[in-house]
């Protein structure tokens, strides 16, 4: 088999949540550079017409969905723009998701929901909601779970994300266990730490230097670094993938936090 055969993404329909910035806006490019029709999802309106415009300019096909994953309704109507735009979504991407550092001691318990609002109940949200009208389609499907090296080290002032990420781990497992038998495969992807603008000033500064420099890799990940695993889960390449987390960090995680 080719490679360019095996990781074709032609005849899919991808949504992507958080598609309005950083990974997500990565995301979506890749899959639709690789054939897929792809639903770009996010708030900010602006920024999906801008991504979709790119899109379609390199030649792609993209639908822009502003929605809050955070709300049933809006997310249900967002796989229904989808569907009357594409046909089922096939491929999910479970990827927004947000970071609200601060130390156990005083973290705001407005800080803990909205962690566990956006980056866990949203991707179970999503996922079912996602799962429900691929089973219903009578089509096989696969979800990619967006979580971190968070997932399994802790780092001081994190502990909300990082239990989010935990968790989202154990969903993924649980969900390859319930949704494999009906032909969805679930599965995540473990990231370290990426360049995004969000933590860009961070990660480009000194202690983002000091950082790099404990990753057996050497340096802090670009969000290309994502390209081959999201290609890997989300196609006919991965058919036989299903609840496995893949940590993609450079070797970080082997070195703690
Ligand atoms: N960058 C890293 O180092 C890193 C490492 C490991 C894991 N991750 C994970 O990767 C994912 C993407 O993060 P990123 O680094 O690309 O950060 P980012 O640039 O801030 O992207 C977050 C995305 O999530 C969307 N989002 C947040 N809340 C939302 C809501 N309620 N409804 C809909 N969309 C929402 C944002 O869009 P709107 O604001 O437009 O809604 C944005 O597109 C997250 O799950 C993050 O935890 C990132």
């Amino acid at each position: 088999m080719k490679a360019a055969e095996l990781f074709d993404m032609n005849g899919e329909v991808a949504l992507v949540t958080g598609a309005s910035s950083g990974l997500g806006a990565r995301f979506a490019r890749v899959l639709a550079a690789n054939g897929a029709k792809v639903v770009a999802l996010a708030r900010r309106a602006d920024r999906l017409a801008a991504l979709v415009g790119e899109i379609e300019a390199a030649g792609g096909t993209a639908l822009a969905v502003e929605a809050d994953v955070a709300d049933r309704a809006a997310m249900q109507r967002a796989f229904d723009a989808a569907e009357a735009a594409f046909g089922t979504v096939g491929v999910l991407i479970n990827n927004a998701g947000l970071a609200r550092p601060g130390r156990a001691l005083d973290l705001p318990e407005a800080d803990w929901r909205a962690t566990m609002d956006v980056n866990l109940d949203a991707v179970w949200r999503t996922a079912q909601i996602a799962a429900q009208r691929m089973v219903a389609a009578g089509r096989p499907g696969a979800i990619v779970n967006t979580a971190s090296i968070a997932a399994f080290v802790v780092e001081r002032g994190l502990s909300a994300y990082a239990v989010s990420k935990a968790a989202v781990a154990q969903l993924t497992r649980a969900l390859a266990l319930e949704l494999g038998p009906k032909g969805v495969r679930v599965n995540a992807i473990a990231p370290g730490y990426i360049v995004t603008e969000i933590n860009e000033a961070f990660l480009t500064g000194e202690a983002g230097q000091r950082m790099a420099k404990k990753i057996p890799l050497g340096r802090i990940g670009e969000t290309g670094d994502l390209d081959g695993v999201l290609l890997l889960l989300a196609s006919r390449a991965g058919r036989w993938i299903n609840g496995a987390i893949y940590t993609v960090d450079g070797g970080h995680n082997l070195v703690g936090a």
